[in-house]
C-alpha cells in the first residue's frame, strides 16, 4: 500500500477542500475535515465495485472514510495522481484473515471499470457454485482501463462460465493474464495475440476447447504459457518456437492434443520446465525437438501414445535436468548408458513402456542427485547390479516390478534390501528356493497388480515438492 506519511496526507486534503471551496464555489460543509482527498466518483466507484462482489450489505465502514489509509481490510491499494487518491489494486478473495469476500450472489458491477488507474485486478474463489442464470466475465467495460490495467487474474470461480470475452485483448498494457481454475469455456481467442506485452499467460483448467491459436506464437515477451488441464485439441503450432524467452511451457492434461512435437520447439532454449503430460502426442521423442532446450530442469511427458525410443536423444546436452518423467509413453528400445550424463537428475520416471535390454545400473547409481527410479511395467532382462547402498537410499521410490526376466542377485536377501516384486536370480541349474516362491509368484501370475500402485504417496509427495521448487524458482526468475 503506497501511503503518505500523515502530516502530507492532513495537508493535502486541507488543499483539496480548498480548491473545491474557491474553484467550484460548490456548498461542501457536510463534508468532513478528515475525509481523504479522493474523487467522489472514484470513491463511488470503489464501493460500487466491492458491494457488487460482496453484497449490498456491505457498507463501507471498513474503508469508510479513508480507502486509501490505514484500513483493516487487505486487498485495495492506491496511488496519489496529481494531489488524488486513486485505485490501482484491488483483489477479492479469501487470501489474508480480513479479505474482502463474496457473497452467494457476487456480480461485476459495472462501476469496476470506472475505476480510472487500476492497475491489478484479482477475484478469487468468489463465483464458487453454478447458478441457474450463469455469470460471465463482462465483455464490455475493459475499453474503459485499456490504458491502465497490467494484471487480471480470475482463480478458482467454477461458476463463472462462458467465453474469455474479446474484451480483454484491448487490454494492450496487460503484463500478466491469468484464467485459472473457473468453468470457461469455447475456444481460446486468437485476439490475445494483441496483448503484445504479456510475460504470463495462464488459462488452465477450464473447459476451452479447439486448436491452440498458431498466433500465440507472436507473443514473445511470453514467459509462461499454461494452457493445461483444459480439453484443446489439433497439433502443437510450430510458431510456438518463436517464444524463445519462455521459460514454462505447460500443456499437460488436456487429453486430446495430438501429432507430432515441432522440432521448431528447439528454439525454447531458456526452457526449464516442458510439461506435456495426459495428452495424445506421437512420432516418438526426437532429437531436433530437444537439442536446443538445453536449460531444460523437467521435462515432463508421461501418459502419451509417444513412442520411439531413447537412444538418439543427446542427453548429453540436458545438463541442468532434474526430472525426467517419462511413464507410459510406448518406449521401446534399450536405456542408454548416456543416460548417467544427466548429472543433475533426481527423478527417472521410464515406467510402464516397452523398454528391453539390461538396465545400466552402474551409470543410474552414479547421479549424485537421483533419488527416484521408476522402471516397472518393461520388458528389461538380466541381473539388478545396483549396490545395496542404492536400495536402501531409494527405499520405496526404486520400483522395478513388471519386469518378468529381471532379477536381482540371491546375496541381496540377506540385506534385507530386495527390490519389491523382482525375484532373485537363479544360477544355471539352481532348484527354485521355497522362500521367495511369493516373490515369484506375485510377479508372474498376475494376482497382484503391481502397476496401479506404481505411485504410492510418499512418492506424489516428492514429485510435488520438486514441482514447487521449480515453480518458485521460475517465479523468481519471471519477475
Ligand atoms: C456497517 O456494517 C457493520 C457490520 O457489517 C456494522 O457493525 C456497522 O454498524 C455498520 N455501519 C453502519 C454505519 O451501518
Ligand atoms: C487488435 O489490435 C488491432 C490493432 O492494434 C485492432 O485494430 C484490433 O481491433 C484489435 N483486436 C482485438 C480483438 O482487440
Ligand atoms: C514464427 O514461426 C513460424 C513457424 O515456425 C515462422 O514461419 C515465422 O517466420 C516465425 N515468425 C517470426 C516473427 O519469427
Ligand atoms: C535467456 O536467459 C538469459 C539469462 O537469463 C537472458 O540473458 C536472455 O536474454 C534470455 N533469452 C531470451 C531470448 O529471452
Ligand atoms: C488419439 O489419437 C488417435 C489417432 O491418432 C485417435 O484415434 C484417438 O481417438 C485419440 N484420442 C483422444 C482421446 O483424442
Ligand atoms: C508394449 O507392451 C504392451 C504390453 O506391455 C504390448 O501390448 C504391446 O504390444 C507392446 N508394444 C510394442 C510395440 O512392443
Amino acid at each position: 500500500m503506497d501511503s503518505l506519511p500523515t502530516p502530507s496526507k492532513a495537508m493535502l486534503s486541507g488543499f483539496v477542500v480548498w480548491v473545491l471551496l474557491s474553484a467550484c464555489g460548490v456548498a461542501v460543509g457536510q463534508r468532513q475535515a478528515d475525509s481523504s482527498p479522493m474523487d467522489e466518483v472514484e470513491r463511488d466507484a470503489l464501493f460500487s465495485a466491492i458491494r457488487g462482489f460482496v453484497g449490498d450489505g456491505w457498507n463501507g465502514s471498513d474503508l469508510y472514510p479513508d480507502p486509501c489509509g490505514w484500513t483493516p481490510i487487505q486487498g485495495v491499494s492506491c496511488d496519489v495522481y496529481n494531489g488524488l487518491w486513486y485505485i490501482t489494486a484491488l483483489s477479492i478473495g479469501p487470501i489474508h484473515d480480513n479479505s474482502l469476500i463474496c457473497s452467494e450472489n457476487p456480480v461485476f458491477a459495472p462501476q469496476l471499470f470506472e475505476l480510472a488507474r487500476l492497475k491489478s485486478f484479482s477475484l478469487y474463489s468468489c463465483f464458487v457454485q453454478q447458478k441457474a442464470d450463469p455469470v460471465s466475465i463482462p465483455s464490455s467495460g475493459w475499453e474503459k482501463i485499456v490504458g491502465t490495467l497490467e494484471s487480471l487474474e480470475f482463480r478458482s470461480n467454477p461458476g463463472l462460465v462462458g467465453r474469455l470475452p474479446p474484451g480483454i485483448s484491448l487490454l494492450q498494457r496487460l503484463d500478466s493474464l491469468v484464467v485459472l481454475d473457473n468453468g470457461l469455456n469455447g475456444e481460446l481467442p486468437s485476439s490475445l495475440t494483441n496483448l503484445t506485452r504479456l510475460r504470463r499467460l495462464v488459462l488452465s483448467w477450464n473447459s476451452f476447447t479447439g486448436p491452440i491459436p498458431s498466433e500465440y506464437g507472436r507473443l514473445t515477451e511470453l514467459l509462461i504459457l499454461d494452457l493445461s488441464g483444459n480439453s484443446l485439441s489439433g497439433h502443437v503450432p510450430p510458431s510456438l518456437g518463436n517464444l524463445t524467452s519462455l521459460l514454462k511451457l505447460d500443456l499437460s492434461n488436456n487429453q486430446r492434443l495430438s501429432g507430432n512435437l515441432p522440432e521448431q520447439l528447439n528454439n525454447l532454449r531458456n526452457l526449464t520446465l516442458l510439461d506435456l503430460r495426459e495428452n495424445n502426442f506421437t512420432g516418438g521423442l526426437t532429437q531436433p525437438t530437444f537439442e536446443g532446450m538445453v536449460s531444460l530442469e523437467g521435462m515432463l511427458l508421461s501418459d502419451n501414445p509417444l513412442g520411439g525410443g531413447l537412444e538418439d536423444i543427446a542427453w548429453e546436452d540436458l545438463k541442468r535436468l532434474e526430472i525426467l518423467d517419462l511413464d507410459n509413453l510406448r518406449l521401446t528400445g534399450t536405456i542408454p548408458k548416456s543416460i548417467s550424463s544427466l548429472e543433475s537428475l533426481r527423478y527417472l520416471g521410464l515406467g510402464n513402456n516397452n523398454l528391453t535390454g539390461p538396465l545400466p545400473a552402474d551409470e543410474i547409481s552414479s547421479l549424485p542427485c537421483i533419488n527416484t527410479v521408476h522402471v516397472n511395467g518393461n520388458d528389461l532382462v538380466g541381473e539388478l547390479k545396483f549396490p545395496e547402498w542404492f536400495y536402501r537410499k531409494l527405499g520405496a521410490r526404486f520400483s522395478a516390478w513388471n519386469n518378468p526376466n529381471l532379477c536381482y542377485p540371491a546375496e541381496l536377501r540377506s540385506t534385507g534390501m530386495q527390490p519389491n516384486g523382482v525375484s532373485p536370480c537363479r544360477r544355471p541349474g539352481e532348484e527354485e528356493i521355497d522362500g521367495n516362491s511369493k516373490a515369484r509368484l506375485d510377479d508372474g501370475d498376475g494376482d497382484v497388480d503391481w502397476s496401479s500402485s506404481s505411485r504410492s504417496k510418499p512418492e506424489s509427495i516428492i514429485i510435488i515438492i520438486l514441482w514447487l521448487i521449480i515453480l518458485f524458482r521460475l517465479l523468481h526468475r519471471g519477475t
